[in-house]
Order: structure tokens, then sequence, then C-alpha cells
């Protein structure tokens, strides 16, 4: 394979620094830029021999001055939003961890990739799974899709059982270790609403042919259903350097330090179907998925501003939704044009969600 070079965005996150492990493992994969939200980078960029280095800001500034192969988009939130559409346009190949980024720009980032015509990668696990299913196969012989969900820390709880849970609880994730952020959105499901129509823009799936289901231990990634009656599945242990690797050296399949599958030590297989009752983040993406226009970015906006504030101490755990579901009704879903559009979506999103939180 050739030398590739990696913008990593998102370095001294925890999808940042897995990549860190997996560049360092691959001669071939070699770093050009990195950036973060506010950490300092000056330690990073001088081990890795790097040029182009940002700490907050435009990032396809960073982009445009190191002209990578490949960018790796691991900021957390819609600030990763503007690298994703870059990295489309330019027919750079990105390899997206950055799910809100496709959430919000779903329309405009499936124009921008026509434009553009480079590869886009998922990295999350489960849409890892499930390109890794789908490759080669015949669009019309796809059933539907299947994605995964652990549950996370309150799976099996009652509304009441949730009413006073506090950040620590919501943090201690049964399977992943993760940012902050995406594990709040684990315990609430959120998470896997901005996966459903993340796989709706990814695959082309109509999001009535995508399914969520629980599996608790987390080793089967994702499933696809076939018109024939037959579903393959993508297994593994939960270890994020599986699908950044497959991302990085696409499509050599590099190899990891992730064990193999014991499977004669006993594997648990079990599937559930999602309390959407109790978790109805899950439900309100999906309908905000299908409204589309600008609602799946005010789903996304009114979800961040809830979960910093959870994060802080500021709202209560079951208030997440009720944030999202009031900031989608006063929302008109008008369509985005361009990123200004999308933009400034999001910020009145932003705005309608802060007016449910309370003040610190
Ligand atoms: N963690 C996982 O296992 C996992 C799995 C699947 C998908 N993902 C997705 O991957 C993304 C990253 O998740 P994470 O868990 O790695 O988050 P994280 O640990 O919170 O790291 C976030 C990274 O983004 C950087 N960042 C924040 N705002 C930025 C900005 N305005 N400009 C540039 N960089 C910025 C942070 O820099 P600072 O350190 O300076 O704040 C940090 O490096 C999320 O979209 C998440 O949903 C994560």
């Amino acid at each position: 394979m050739p030398v590739r070079r990696i913008a990593l965005l998102g370095a001294t996150g925890s999808i940042g620094r897995q990549a860190l492990d997996v560049v360092e493992r691959n001669p071939e994969l070699e770093l050009c830029a990195l950036a973060s939200g506010s950490a300092d980078l000056t330690e990073l960029a001088r081990v890795h021999g790097v040029a182009h280095v940002q700490v907050g800001g435009d990032l396809t500034e960073l982009l445009e001055a190191a002209r990578p192969d490949v960018v790796l988009n691991a900021v957390v939130g819609f600030a990763g939003v503007g690298a994703t559409l870059w990295a489309l346009e330019h027919g750079v190949t990105l390899a997206l961890a950055n799910k809100e980024s496709l959430v919000a720009a779903g329309e405009l980032a499936l124009a921008a990739r026509e434009r553009g015509g480079g590869l886009l990668l998922p990295v999350d696990s489960e849409h890892s799974a499930l390109h890794q299913c789908l490759e080669g196969r015949a669009r019309d012989s796809v059933h539907s899709l299947v994605l995964t969900a652990s549950g996370g820390p309150f799976r099996g709880r009652t509304r009441g059982q949730l009413e006073d849970v506090t950040a620590e609880e919501a943090l201690a994730h049964p399977t992943w270790s993760m940012g902050p952020k995406i594990t709040i959105d684990s315990a609430t499901l959120a998470n896997k609403g901005l996966e459903l129509i993340e796989a709706h823009f990814l695959f082309g799936i109509p999001y009535d042919a995508i399914e969520i289901v629980l599996q608790p231990t987390s080793v089967v990634h994702s499933l696809v259903r076939f018109r024939d009656g037959a579903a393959l599945a993508h297994l593994g242990y939960p270890d994020m350097s599986v699908p950044i690797s497959y991302a990085l050296t696409y499509p050599e399949r590099a190899a990891t330090e992730v064990p193999q599958l014991d499977l004669a030590a006993g594997v648990t297989l079990e599937f559930l179907a999602p309390d959407l009752d109790t978790f109805p983040l899950l439900a309100l993406a999906r309908e905000a998925g299908e409204a589309g226009g600008t609602f799946p970015a005010v789903f996304n906006a009114a979800n961040e501003v809830a979960v910093a504030a959870f994060l802080e101490g500021r709202l209560p755990f079951l208030a997440i939704a009720e944030v999202v579901d009031d900031a989608l009704a006063a929302a008109d879903g008008s369509p985005a044009r361009d990123l200004a559009d999308l933009v400034e979506a999001d910020a009145g999103a932003r705005r309608l969600a802060e007016r449910g939180v309370p003040v610190a």
C-alpha cells in the first residue's frame, strides 16, 4: 500500500488516541495534520513530526494547508461538519467517526460526495460492520439493515428508576469505553437514533428498512438481511481499533492487536427489542429522520445542548429527551441549501434547546 497521509481531527479524544495507535502500527500510514478543540498539541505534533496543527477554529483551513489523502474526522459534535463536507467535496477519503456531521448535514454531504467522488468509510463500529456486510452486494438483494445496540448502562430500567440518575452512573458504559458525549448518548439511546440517521444517509436505505435491536454483549456489531432470507452479521470483541484500522487501511485490512473471538469459551448472543417508552430519543430520532430537511440537524443540536447540560448537572437525565422533543416541535425543519443555512438551523435549534435548560 502506498503511504497515506492522514489528517487526524479530534486527535486528543477517545477515537483520536486509538487512531494514533493504529497509525503507529502501520508504517504506510503517516500523520500530516492534527486538530483538537482546546487541548495543546505541541508534544503530539513533535512526537509524530506533524507540521500542520490546529486547536479550535475552522478545520477546513488546516485541511487546505495539509492536503491529506485521508481525513479521519473524530471531532465530537456539529463542530465536525465543515471537515466532513470539505473531504467529500474534494474527493478525499473520509474516515468518519463524527456521526453528528452526517446526521445534521446528510443531504449536503451526499451531494458533496456525488461531486467529489471520493470514498466515505464509516468508523462507527455498526456502520463499519454494515459496510463490510454490504460490500459487493447488489442493492436490490438487500432486504433491510439491523443496527445493534448494547442498551447502555440503564438497559432494563423503568422511567421511575431513571429520575435521579447521575452523570457518573450514565458514564459507566457496560461494553464500550468512549468519550463523554457518546457515552451519555448510549445511555439515552440517542446514539442509536443518530446511527439510524447515519445509516440511512450512508447506505441509502429507507428508515422503515432499518431495525434496531439490543445485543447486550456488543459482539454482533450489526447485520444485513437479504431478500433470500439470509442475514450476514459482523462479529468481534467491542474494540474501536478494528473499525479505525479498517477505515485507514481499506481495502487491505491490516492486522490489529485485537484478539480473535474465543467462541468455544462461550459468547452470549442474546437479542432484545429496545424499550422505546423508557428511551424516547430513539423514536424521536426516527421521526426527525423521516421528516427530513433540517429536522435531523435540530435533533442533533438540541441533543448536544441537553447532554452538555446533563453532564454539568443542570438537567435531569429524563429531561434530555424532553428538551429535544420541544426543540423538534418548535422547529420548521426547512431544508438547508448550503452550509450557511445549516449552521443557522443548528444555531436556532441550540437557542430553542437552551430555553428548556435551567441556567447554572
Ligand atoms: N469513542 C468511541 O468509541 C466512538 C465510537 C463510535 C463513534 N464515535 C464518534 O466519534 C466522535 C468522537 O468521539 P470521542 O468519543 O472520541 O470523543 P471525545 O473523546 O470527547 O473526543 C473529542 C475530540 O474532538 C475534539 N474537538 C472538540 N471540539 C472540537 C473542535 N471545535 N475542533 C476540533 N476538534 C474538536 C476534542 O479536542 P479536545 O481534547 O481539545 O477537547 C477531542 O480531540 C464522536 O462523533 C462520536 O460519536 C466515537
